[in-house]
C-alpha cells in the first residue's frame, strides 16, 4: 500500500489529528519522500491482530454476504445483526455457509437478544439497556462488538457497514486501518477513512461525488468547534461521520461512546473535551485515510439522512467546547432544513467505557445463555 505522507497535523492538548493522507497505490515496489509504502506482508501481523465488527440491520442478504467474503483472512469477524426474525435467519445461514467454505473465524450476535440485555443488566452496564434488552440504534450494536473483541483480546478492531454495493473494496478498507495502525506511534490510535468519491445517481448516469449529504454538514461544525478551541481557522477535519474506521483497543476501551448514528462524530468531541482526563502516558493519533476505492451504499431516503444529520450535530451542540455563535449557527442549519422543531437538538445518550467491564465473563454467560449466539472457529 503506497500512502501519501502525512501533510500537516493540528496538535489538540495530547491529540495529534492528521490532515487527510490518499492511498496512491494499492501495492507498490518503492518509497518516496512524498509517499509511504506498506507491502501488504508487512501489514500481515496488524491483521492478526484486528478484529473487524460488521453491524447490520435489514440490509440486502447478497450485499451482507459478498461483505463477509471481502474482509482479510487474517482478521476476526464480529457481526452484530439487530435485523427483525427472518432476516436474522437468513444471516446466521449466510455466516454458517461462510465459515463452512471458507474456514475463517466469524461470530455471529443479535443486538437485542434477551441474553445479552439481561447479563449486561446483571452487570450493572446499563445505559444501554431498555426494559432489560439492548436499545435500538447502530452505536449500541457497535458497543457489542467492542465487549466481543475485548473478550477475544484481538488488539485492533475495526468497522464496515454491511449494505456495501462494492464490497471489495472493504478487502481496501480494511488495509487502509492497517496502513494507519502501521503509522502510529503510540498504543492510542485511530483511523478515519474518507471516499475518494461516492458514486450517486443522477438520472441514467452516475456522477462522482465527494461528499456526502450528512459529512459535509457534520465536518463544517466539527471545524468551527476545533478552530475555536485552537484559536485559529482549521478544516483539518473530513472524517466526521467515518462510519468506516479502527482503533486500537487500548483507546476503544477508553472512550465514552454515543447512541445510534451519533457513534462516529461523538469520537472526535468525546477525545477533544477528555483528552487531558483519559490519563494516557502517550497522545492519541487520529488518521484520516482517503481510499482508492470508490464508496458505493444502500440509499435510505431523506428522512434517515435528516436524523444523521441531526443526532450528529446534536454531538457538537451540547459539547462542552461550544460556544453560543456555534450553537445558534446549528439551530438555524436544522431549522432552515426542517429537521428541528424544538428549540435545541435532543442530547446524546452517552454510553459508558468498556474498559472496566469483564467481557469474558459477559461472552461465557451470553454462550451459555444465548440460542442466537455462534462462534464459529
Ligand atoms: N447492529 C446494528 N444495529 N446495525 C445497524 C443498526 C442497528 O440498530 N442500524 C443500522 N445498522 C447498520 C446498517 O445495516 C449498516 O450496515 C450500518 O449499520 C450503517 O447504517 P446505514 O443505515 O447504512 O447508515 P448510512 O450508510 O446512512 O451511514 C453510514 O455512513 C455514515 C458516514 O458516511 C453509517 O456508518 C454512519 O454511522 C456513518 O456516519
Ligand atoms: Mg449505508
Amino acid at each position: 500500500m503506497l500512502v501519501e505522507a502525512p501533510k500537516g497535523v493540528e496538535n489538540i492538548g495530547p491529540i495529534r489529528v492528521y490532515y487527510p493522507q490518499s492511498i496512491i497505490k494499492l501495492e507498490s515496489k518503492s518509497s518516496s519522500l512524498s509517499a509511504l509504502n506498506f507491502p501488504k506482508e508487512s501489514l500481515k501481523h496488524i491483521l492478526e491482530d484486528f478484529s473487524i465488527i460488521v453491524p447490520i440491520k435489514n440490509e440486502n442478504i447478497r450485499l451482507f454476504d459478498s461483505v463477509i467474503r471481502s474482509i482479510p483472512a487474517d482478521c476476526h469477524i464480529i457481526v452484530v445483526s439487530n435485523s427483525d426474525k427472518e432476516k436474522c435467519e437468513e444471516e446466521m445461514k449466510v455466516v454458517e455457509d461462510f465459515h463452512n467454505i471458507a474456514g475463517d473465524p466469524i461470530i455471529f450476535a443479535h443486538q437485542r437478544d434477551p441474553s445479552i440485555g439481561s447479563i449486561l443488566e446483571d452487570m450493572g452496564y446499563t445505559n444501554i439497556l431498555d426494559n432489560g434488552i439492548v436499545k435500538d440504534g447502530k452505536g449500541e450494536g457497535l458497543i457489542i462488538g467492542l465487549l466481543i473483541n475485548k473478550c477475544l483480546g484481538r488488539k485492533y478492531v475495526g468497522f464496515v457497514d454491511a449494505d456495501n454495493y462494492m464490497p471489495t473494496s472493504i478487502y481496501e478498507y480494511v488495509l487502509d486501518f492497517a496502513v494507519g495502525i502501521a503509522m502510529s506511534k503510540t498504543p492510542y490510535s485511530m483511523v478515519r477513512l474518507l471516499w475518494r468519491y461516492k458514486p450517486k445517481a443522477a438520472g441514467n448516469r452516475l456522477h462522482l461525488e465527494k461528499w456526502g449529504r450528512v459529512s459535509r454538514i457534520t465536518n463544517k461544525y466539527m471545524n468551527l468547534l476545533l478552530s475555536s478551541r485552537l484559536g485559529h481557522e482549521t478544516k483539518i477535519i473530513k472524517t466526521g461521520n467515518a462510519g468506516e474506521h479502527a482503533m486500537s483497543m487500548e483507546l476503544a476501551e477508553r472512550l465514552a461512546y454515543a447512541h445510534g448514528y451519533s457513534f462516529e462524530p461523538y469520537q472526535l468531541i468525546h477525545m477533544l473535551e477528555s483528552a487531558d482526563g483519559l490519563n494516557l502516558k502517550d497522545g492519541i493519533e487520529v488518521f484520516q485515510i482517503e481510499t482508492l476505492s470508490p464508496h458505493m451504499h444502500e440509499n435510505k431516503g431523506e428522512e434517515h439522512v435528516n436524523d444523521m444529520i441531526l443526532s450528529s450535530l446534536s454531538t457538537i451542540y451540547h459539547s462542552r467546547l461550544s460556544n453560543k455563535d456555534i450553537q445558534e449557527k446549528i439551530v438555524k442549519e436544522l431549522k432552515d432544513k426542517n429537521i428541528l422543531e424544538d428549540d435545541k437538538p435532543p442530547k446524546n445518550i452517552i454510553i459508558p467505557p468498556i474498559r472496566d467491564i469483564n467481557a469474558k465473563h459477559f461472552i461465557n454467560s451470553v454462550k451459555r445463555e444465548s440460542d442466537i449466539f455462534m462462534e464459529l472457529r
